[in-house]
């Protein structure tokens, strides 16, 4: 029964029409549609049955592989169990376990977790809270919001305004005040082939000191980067990059929020690039592999000074007038929690970092092969940089990225840099292939 449907699934496509998609070539698409009606483990297949290596996760997201039996399973009992709970002065025991084992995992002085229902709204999330947590202790001055060139931080209004991708804020206005932006940190003149962190660089974040010297601190809430920006095209930090950021807030009140939509759950071969990488921010961002793209569902993670700033005023008061419906959804809790026993269960961070080197070898052998001008990586993140094509950028990866499709891989593309975050279940082999159909379709292009 279950098989029939399937077919009939794969065989069936409907009416195109109506669903304005997001992030996509509405037009191109609806005249090459590619549905994927199923997927497990690292594969999903399409509407007319083709089985497609996953070689980036979903979108950086399904980090445990797709349809993992147990987070399948926790999900229907959380259904067939508690469907939903009013999220303000109500709760349910599922996303306070899932609280607790969130903050287990996280680096040492992060101890609470706030929920929400995607990374942009985690984004914007965590700026409410620096601005709040400034004027709660009579700081209210410190309004200022400093992003980087090149970041990504959703497509809330807050995330696209301290994002730094010149398409995702060109179209939408003056966007939040009192914003400031970072130099970014890619320059392939200098670290092009870099493995792991690039040498050069670490003085970009010495450009803080000016921005802030500019508003004065006493103007600035906090800054926000991507420990690894991902959407801008893996964009590594260069070492001593990220202790410089946290000590030039430190000196100057200023609170520090990594995004780690992309880098948490073992992305990098920790729990978090902050555990990777050694630094401690005051306030994070999670989603994607918080439920492994299960059911969607997003985090503000905070230190303790954070969250005890906040609880004063009348016992019984709201102290922070923020939050959705969906906060801690019972089915997304519950497939927050069910992913943790797996990434925990299976070992699947260290997973990540043991195949670190392959991955890295195998990513770079591609060096040499046709327009490629950079390969970066670290844990199971990785990106092929290509030459653009003269007067169209994007152009070419996009065709790469089509024909890997077609030849059964699929991989993401920003910019002209091809982008690879399998599932931390990847085997040996299967990073083999996904290797050797970019290599093949690079020198037939
Ligand atoms: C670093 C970062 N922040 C925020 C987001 C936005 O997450 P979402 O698409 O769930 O809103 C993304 C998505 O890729 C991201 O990479």
């Amino acid at each position: 029964m279950a098989d029939n449907t399937a077919r009939q699934l794969e065989n069936d496509i409907p009416d195109l029409e109506a669903y304005w998609m997001p992030f996509t070539g509405n037009r191109y698409f609806k005249q090459h549609p590619r549905l994927i009606s199923r997927a497990e483990g690292m594969y999903c297949y399409t509407h007319d049955g083709k089985q497609l290596l996953d070689a980036v996760a979903g979108l950086w997201c399904c980090n445990a592989g797709h349809c993992h039996p147990k987070i399948v399973e926790a999900i229907k009992e959380q259904a067939e169990t508690l469907d939903y709970a009013m999220a303000f002065q109500l709760g349910h025991p599922t996303v306070f376990e899932l609280a607790n084992r969130l903050v287990d995992i996280a680096p040492e002085g992060i101890d609470y977790a706030f929920f929400v229902n995607s990374g942009s709204e985690a984004v914007d999330t965590a700026l409410k809270m620096a601005l709040a947590y400034h004027r709660t202790r009579g700081e209210g001055a410190r309004t200022r919001l400093i992003g980087r060139e090149k970041g990504y931080h959703g497509v809330g209004f807050g995330g696209i305004s301290v994002g730094g991708l010149s398409p995702n804020r060109k179209m939408f206005g003056a966007m939040l005040p009192g914003v400031d932006h970072l130099p970014h940190t890619h320059h392939i003149d200098k670290n092009a082939y870099s493995k792991g962190q690039p040498e050069w660089g670490a003085h970009l974040a010495d450009e803080l000191e000016n921005i802030v010297a500019l508003h004065d601190p006493s103007t600035v809430a906090a800054v926000i980067i991507e420990p690894i920006a991902g959407s801008a095209g893996v964009l590594l930090p260069p070492r001593g990059y990220l202790e410089k950021v946290r000590e030039i807030c430190d000196r100057h009140g200023i609170l520090l929020i990594f995004d780690e939509v992309i880098c948490g759950f073992g992305r990098t071969g920790e729990s978090f690039g902050a555990k990777r990488f050694g630094v401690t921010p005051d306030l994070m961002t999670a989603a994607k592999g918080l439920t492994s793209g299960t059911v969607p569902m997003g985090a503000v993670l905070a230190s303790k000074d954070i969250y005890d700033t906040f609880m004063t005023g009348p016992e019984g008061a709201i102290e922070f007038f923020h939050g959705y419906t969906y906060s801690g959804h019972p089915l997304a809790a519950a497939a927050g929690c069910a992913a943790l026993d797996v990434y925990l269960g299976e070992g699947l961070f260290d997973r990540a970092k043991d195949l670190e080197g392959k991955f890295e070898d195998a990513l770079h052998s591609l060096k040499g092969e046709p327009n490629v001008i950079d390969i970066r990586n670290m844990g199971l993140i990785g990106a092929v940089e290509l030459e653009p094509i003269e007067g169209q950028p994007t152009a070419r990866a996009m065709q790469i990225f089509r024909d890997c499709y077609d030849n059964g891989v699929i991989i993401r593309t920003t910019g002209d840099t091809l982008a690879f975050s399998p599932p931390l279940i990847i085997e040996e082999s299967q990073i083999e292939t996904v290797v050797e159909t970019v290599r093949t379709v690079l020198r037939a292009q």
